[in-house]
């Protein structure tokens, strides 16, 4: 059975690909959810599927040219990128996503593309021959425009209109109706909750050009940072050196080393319900700062030793002044016995809840997209054994593992919505 979508604006852009005529069916299905669908189409599309298949079955105009202006006060590219709930650009052709990429708007897809506020779901779903699909120009496309949050439906395999077999399929309509039933009832179960979220690294500089630092992107903190967003939480970041793109619709602060994070942590800490350390936090720091530049010695000084000092635990100053009702979680970052060392930090630091990842697995840790984590809890009756309750979870993205440890969250905390 379609979803509801009853009211939801979506604009579905239409690009040149042979499966531009599978857009007719998506439009006819999203038209039964109820949504209110509105199409515009490259020049190219028209040569595979004429523009009066859209308009019946959407009852809307289907724009085809910048200089189509339906309304004669509006400027239809901006009004329509700026009033949808979503946008999907179905099929996405290889030259759409390079402009996409590149912020070219030449035509009327790429000029509503361009307007597309960043709060706003943009799905792509890609169809083209296989070589085009993976040419490294597209791969780097598609990289750029997941950093920025666009969401890909990736194309499935099989017998292409070429003849080729192999990856580039338009993915199944079935299947981006999901992705967009996903997006747009998105439950708003964090509403009115404040979560506090530290994100990236700390840099803890030795002199004016140089610093101790770590390998986090920030991915995970902002992954968790966005889907808190977007199920109706109140969102603060305080995050380090990122590489990873701010997330729509969250409070970002900076703070470049631990001695600010905890000190902007603490600020803030009777404001949240949710505390989440994702950070990498420095746990050392250069005992002096230089002023200027550590210049090289001489010839016959080839060592130089660094005094480090402890930073404080960011995590741990929060849990220690954990009001009632606050849930404070914490990462383990770790190479080996994953599941003691956890433990240990769950203990130590008075935590509610640890996502532990063994950061040199296949898949896990640092600037990767993907993750595999085992969520660890305190026992509700200290004595039992073992300590601790686990949850291992399988190697999903990022933001699965985001939606999943809010979904625990969820679950122990006691907010009535
Ligand atoms: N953390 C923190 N402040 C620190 C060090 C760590 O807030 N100075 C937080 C991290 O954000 C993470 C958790 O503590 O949520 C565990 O970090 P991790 O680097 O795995 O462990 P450490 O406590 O630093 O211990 P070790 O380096 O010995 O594994």
């Amino acid at each position: 059975m379609d979803a509801d979508l009853t009211g939801k604006k979506i604009l579905l852009c239409v690009s040149g690909s042979i499966s531009a005529y599978k857009a007719a069916d998506l439009a006819s299905h999203l038209g039964k959810t109820g949504a209110v669908l509105h199409v515009v189409m490259t020049h190219a599309a028209t040569g595979f599927i004429a523009p009066a298949t859209f308009r019946a079955l959407t009852r809307n105009p289907v724009l085809t040219d910048v200089f189509d202006e339906p309304i004669s006060d509006r400027i239809a590219h901006i009004d329509l990128a700026q009033s949808a709930d979503l946008v999907i650009v179905a099929p996405a052709s290889a030259d759409l996503l390079a402009k996409m990429a590149h912020g070219i708007a030449d035509d009327i897809v790429t000029t509503c593309l361009l307007a597309v506020p960043q709060k706003t779901p943009l799905l792509v779903a890609p169809a083209m021959n296989t070589v085009m699909w993976e040419h490294p120009a597209t791969t780097a496309n598609l990289v750029t425009l997941k950093a920025r949050g666009v969401e890909v439906i990736e194309p499935g395999s099989g017998l292409l209109a070429c003849q080729d077999v192999g990856i580039g399929k338009l993915a199944d309509v079935g299947e981006i109706v999901e992705a967009i039933t996903k997006c747009l009832c998105v439950p708003q179960d964090f509403e009115g909750i404040g979560i506090l979220i530290t994100a990236g690294a700390t840099r803890e500089p030795l002199d004016p050009v140089r610093f101790l630092s770590n390998r986090s992107s920030g991915k995970m903190g902002f992954a968790l940072a966005e889907s808190a967003a977007r199920r109706g939480a109140k969102v603060l970041v305080i995050a380090g050196f990122t590489t990873a793109v701010p997330p729509p619709g969250v409070t970002l602060v900076r703070a470049e080393t631990a001695e600010k994070m905890k000190s902007l942590c603490l600020s803030w800490r009777r404001k949240f319900d949710v505390f989440i350390g994702a950070a990498a936090v420095s746990d050392y720091a250069p005992a002096e700062i230089s002023e200027q530049k550590i210049k090289k010695r001489g010839d016959t000084e080839n060592e130089i030793t660094l005094r480090l000092v402890k930073t404080p635990d960011v995590l741990a100053a929060i849990a220690a002044q954990k009001q009632e009702g606050q849930f404070v979680v914490g990462f383990a970052a770790e190479t080996e016995n994953l599941l003691s060392n956890a433990q240990d930090k769950l203990r130590s630091k008075g935590l509610d809840m640890i996502v532990a990842n063994d950061v040199t697995a296949e898949g896990a840790g640092f600037d990767t997209d993907t993750n595999i984590v085992t969520f660890l809890f305190p026992q509700d009756e200290p004595q039992s054994e073992p300590q601790f309750k686990s949850q291992p979870l399988p190697k999903m993205s990022k933001k699965e593992v985001a939606d999943e440890i809010l979904n625990a969250i969820r679950s122990r905390i006691h907010h009535d919505l």
